[in-house]
């Protein structure tokens, strides 16, 4: 049954907590999709998943079912997936090459690769004396708003007006220059695959998890320590006397105990997005990553190569939709179906120019850590759908936030939290916070 009441989005966020209802409520869903999701930058794809003219990808913004192509003149465009005539899908693929044009299953209406109309069977005889001329806007696929890449990643925004993408990525923008810098070739290249899981929860959720530096020592724990177990076994066989470093990429959730993550901090901005620090990895001294380290060099000189590998991440937060693992090459890209579904898709890149087996790390850590097949994941997936079903009870009305709060330190708009104090649930006081201003249409004024 529709009804017609209107939350109070703001009296719903208080500093400390949130009401259950923002994570379980259809009506505040479909604002927060018209709001938030179908307003601002959402990422579309990478730039090299369409290389040539023609090449397209489908992909979700809120909503909305769109079309990324690549069009004869080089340039990316973002369509709605809608024939202008009766509404069919033009694209039933998720990715592909349309050819020279779009071409509607249904009744052949054609398409240029901007979404102008190219053709219409017979239009001459079937629309005469109709409101229907060959230049009537309503025959041209609607494109996005905007659209705008940076560095190869491709972001589009279904609103006419509102912040660049730069002003919006504002500080976050890092994710990108990070992922980039480490190439030696100063560019990335998308694998052209993903692992998509379907979590049954809100995607706030999600955008909690991924910043929330508390909980991997303690949910991760006993993949983890089975890592570990296995790491030492074989570090005693190896004449290096060192296990190989995939292995420390899961024990490391167990050997970095809830206390060494209080080390990270967390740094929160405007719009949401908030900075992780402290790269668990470090830097290893292993041949690989010495031989990747000489072709840098070469690249970019000793002082700019110390500048890069030094740069201190371990998430971006690209709030609402995106999560970025720049040292590593990942990105989880969320796109939420509903209330209580939502889908991320999970991307790995190549540094160009780099060599063979720092690609192989990366996609080590893709599988081990970031793929549905892991336990990692799995150990999220549960607590995700554990966390909505709680949610949806009669259970409690509020989700507290307020671990470390009144002790973070703010500055001009931006939020650190203190030292020694990485667990801070600042990151989501603060996601909340962009969220009470999106929904009561405060911050940004777009129109579609
Ligand atoms: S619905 Fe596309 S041509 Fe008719
Ligand atoms: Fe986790």
């Amino acid at each position: 049954m529709k009804t017609n009441h209107k939350p109070n989005f703001r009296k719903m966020v208080e500093p400390d907590r949130v009401r259950k209802e923002v994570y379980t409520d259809e009506e505040i869903f479909r604002h927060e999709m018209e709001r938030i999701h179908e307003t601002v930058w959402i990422y579309c794809g990478h730039e090299s998943q369409v290389k040539n003219a023609g090449d397209y990808v489908t992909v979700q913004i809120g909503r909305q079912p769109m079309i990324m192509v690549r069009g004869k003149d080089r340039k990316i465009n973002v369509l709605y997936n809608r024939c202008p005539h009766r509404g069919n899908m033009i694209c039933g693929d998720m990715k592909g090459n349309t050819g020279d044009q779009f071409r509607c299953s249904y009744h052949a209406w054609t398409f240029h690769h901007d979404g102008r109309l190219k053709n219409i069977p017979m239009m001459e005889s079937g629309y005469k004396g109709t409101r229907l001329t060959k230049d009537s806007p309503e025959l041209c696929m609607k494109r996005a708003a905007r659209v705008e890449a940076y560095r190869g990643f491709v972001f589009a925004s279904l609103a006419k007006d509102g912040p660049t993408l730069k002003e919006f990525l504002g500080e976050a923008i890092v994710a990108f220059d990070d992922m980039c810098d480490r190439a030696p070739e100063g560019e990335v290249e998308i694998v052209p695959n993903c692992f998509r899981v379907i979590q049954h929860s809100n995607w706030k959720l999600f955008m909690e998890n991924q910043i929330d530096a508390l909980h991997p020592s303690v949910t991760h724990q006993s993949t983890g320590r089975a890592a570990h177990e296995v790491e030492k076994q074989l570090a005693k066989k190896a004449k290096s006397g060192e296990a190989p470093l995939s292995y420390h990429m899961l024990s490391a959730f167990a050997t970095v105990t809830i206390d060494k993550w209080d080390n990270f901090q967390t740094i929160n901005y405007p719009y949401g997005h908030c900075i992780l620090t402290g790269y668990m990895g470090l830097r290893p001294q292993d041949p690989d990553t010495l031989a990747y380290d000489k072709v840098m060099i070469k690249a970019y000189g000793r002082k700019r190569f110390e500048e890069i590998v030094g740069v201190n991440i371990h998430h971006v937060l690209v709030y609402p939709g995106l999560s970025v693992q720049s040292p590593l090459q990942q990105l989880r890209a969320v796109r939420p179906l509903g209330v209580d579904r939502t889908l991320t898709e999970i991307w790995h890149f190549r540094l160009k120019g780099a060599p063979e087996a720092i690609y192989r790390r990366s996609l080590a850590y893709y599988n081990l850590v970031n793929s549905p097949a892991t336990l990692i994941n799995a150990d999220d997936l549960e607590n995700f759908w554990k966390c909505h079903t709680g949610l949806s009870s009669d259970g409690g009305d509020w989700v507290s936030f307020a671990r470390h709060h009144g002790r973070d330190i703010e500055n001009k708009g931006v939020v650190s939290s203190a030292p020694n104090m990485g667990t801070s649930e600042a990151p989501m006081r603060n996601q909340m916070k962009a969220w009470a201003k999106y929904m009561s249409g405060a911050a940004q004024e777009g129109s579609r």
